[in-house]
């Protein structure tokens, strides 16, 4: 990809005490990019992400925005960039329908009053560009599945016209059918040239939407590997920890690749992080 990241972590650390969350961590998104972020249970993601949504600044590191050096100190901060997150709770009102969930706290108003009109319409519109499928924009979300739910909450994220987008374990608790309608959606919000960080234990998931896949171990980088030249196994064995072997193999077999081909020696590529 020629252009530069929209987005770059560099040596990015967080300590909670006496726990280094995140250390010397290094990431990039390309616009119309998904990245998959993976990793066991405590390695750093959620802490990766609060970094990159301005909730929990790093305490070192450098993050750039369209290769420039930014701060982000506060959620606005992110905002303001162009950083959506969604979180895993989704934080979605039950008692209000989708146009009064999609506009929540950015009401769009005409002469002091709600404007209804505008705002149901530019859901409609939202809705109909992302291909969401909802019986209705007026009913309350608490009647619609899982799956709709969390279509409607990244539908809200993306109100604001952000450049990139994280989700948090958007399809943990969904079914195979409603996993498959949030999946599509990450798909569109590739093809709308977004970038996209996707955070996830489904390794299915991860293999079936994500252009690279970045793997978070103890708070640290443990290889960022190209979807398309990886294996489940390999990652698994990344996240595990089981790596120096997985890497080495890959190592191996694209030398060997090299070869055959006739290009002689040279880096690995696809796995930059390391
Ligand atoms: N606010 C916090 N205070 C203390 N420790 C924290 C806090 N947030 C995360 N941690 C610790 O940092 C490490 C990374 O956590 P986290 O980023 O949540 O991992 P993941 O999201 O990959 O499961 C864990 O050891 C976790 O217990
Ligand atoms: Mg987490």
């Amino acid at each position: 990809m020629p252009e530069a990241p929209v987005l770059t972590l560099r040596g990015v650390s967080k300590r909670f005490g006496a726990v280094q969350a995140l250390a010397d961590f290094d990431l990039e998104v390309h616009a119309g990019e998904v990245v998959a972020l993976v990793g066991d249970n405590g390695a750093g993601k959620s802490t990766a992400v609060k970094a990159i949504a301005g909730v929990n600044p790093p305490d070192e590191g450098v993050i750039e925005w369209q290769g420039r050096p930014v701060s982000i100190h506060r959620p606005h901060d992110a905002q303001n960039l162009g950083i959506a997150t969604v979180y895993q709770d989704l934080a979605l009102c039950d008692n209000l329908d989708v146009v009064g969930n999609l506009f929540l706290g950015r009401e769009l108003r005409r002469f002091g009053v709600l404007d209804e009109v505008r705002m149901e319409q530019r859901s409609r519109e939202l809705l109909a560009t992302l291909s969401i499928r909802i019986p209705s924009v007026r009913i309350p979300v608490a009647s619609l599945s899982g799956g709709q739910r969390q279509t409607v909450a990244i539908a809200r994220s993306l109100i604001g016209d952000p450049k990139v987008v994280i989700l948090d374990e958007p399809t943990a608790a969904l079914g195979v059918e409603q996993t498959a309608e949030v999946l599509d959606l990450v798909e569109r919000l590739r093809g709308h040239g977004l970038g996209t960080i996707l955070i996830s234990h489904n390794m299915v998931d991860v293999m079936a939407v994500a252009d690279r896949i970045a793997v978070l171990r103890l708070g640290r980088n443990n290889g960022v590997f190209d979807r398309r030249a990886t294996t489940t196994e390999e990652i698994i064995s990344a996240i595990t920890g089981a790596t120096e072997s997985a890497v080495t193999r890959r190592q191996a077999r694209i030398r060997e690749e090299r070869e055959v081909r006739g290009e002689g020696h040279g880096e690995s590529y696809g796995e930059e992080g390391r």
